[in-house]
């Protein structure tokens, strides 16, 4: 038996455009997924609205909106997504970002935080005008989110094992980049199985299109719940 903690633990990215499309991808899914993760596509079309419906069927919500702005407005915006009585909301790992956020999330709403996109090198962030590499950024923020109380941090799942060393057991590591053995690996370049995150210490793993995209994504779905449930 799969418990219902376990089976949370797999966050399918509704990465699509329109709400029909989505819904129609949630009914297929039925009972295997519990978590959904909607992005900033699906939220301009109208996701924040299928939030709530989701919500009502009893499912979990993340909400990745990467929010990024004045401390004021970020607050505020905050405040807003957390009235939605979602899950997770993602923001950016900037301190006042993170300490604006913090304020506007109330004691429900988990936050995590974005600490270095993963498309960026090190070469980016130079021609970003930063003057750490990408290791060094990715620590860095990570010791600042935990300072900040935030709940929990987005990170590849190559950057696992030692950020876990780094903030401890009690922050909430959530990583994309999953991708079942053998399965197309799409434009992700680094890549771990569901087992491989789950014993590098993720909390939670997002997968999408290997779900989305399947012939039958409910299948699809439920054997990467197993391969998570097996790996504990
Ligand atoms: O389809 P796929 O499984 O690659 O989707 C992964 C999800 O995680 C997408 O919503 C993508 O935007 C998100 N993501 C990612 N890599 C990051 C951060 C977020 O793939 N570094």
């Amino acid at each position: 038996m799969i418990s219902q903690a376990e089976r949370d633990r797999l966050i399918v990215a509704l990465d699509v455009e329109d709400v029909a499309t989505a819904r129609a991808l949630t009914q297929k899914l039925g009972e295997t997924v519990t978590f959904y993760k909607i992005g900033l596509e699906l939220a301009y079309a109208g996701g924040l609205e299928l939030a709530r419906e989701l919500k009502a069927q009893g499912k979990k919500i993340f909400i990745d909106l990467k929010l990024h702005d004045i401390g004021a407005t970020v607050e505020r915006a905050t405040r807003q997504i957390a009235r939605l009585d979602v899950d997770f909301l993602t923001v950016h790992a900037y301190p006042q970002t993170m300490t604006a956020a913090r304020i506007g999330a109330g004691a429900k709403l988990k936050l995590l935080a974005v600490t270095v996109m993963t498309s960026y090198d090190d070469a980016d962030l130079e021609a970003a005008g930063y003057a750490f590499g990408v290791e060094a950024l990715v620590t860095r923020r990570a010791l600042q989110a935990r300072a900040a109380n935030i709940d929990g941090l987005i990170l590849s799942p190559l950057e696992l094992a030692a950020i876990r060393a780094c903030v401890g057991p009690d922050m909430l590591l959530v990583t994309p980049g999953v991708r079942p053995a053998g399965a197309e690996l799409g434009d992700q370049k680094r890549v771990l199985t569901p087992a491989q995150a789950i014993a590098a210490t993720a909390n939670y793993i997002v997968v999408g299109r290997p779900i989305t995209r399947a012939q039958d994504p409910r299948a699809a779905a439920a054997l990467i719940v197993e391969e998570i449930a097996s790996a504990r």
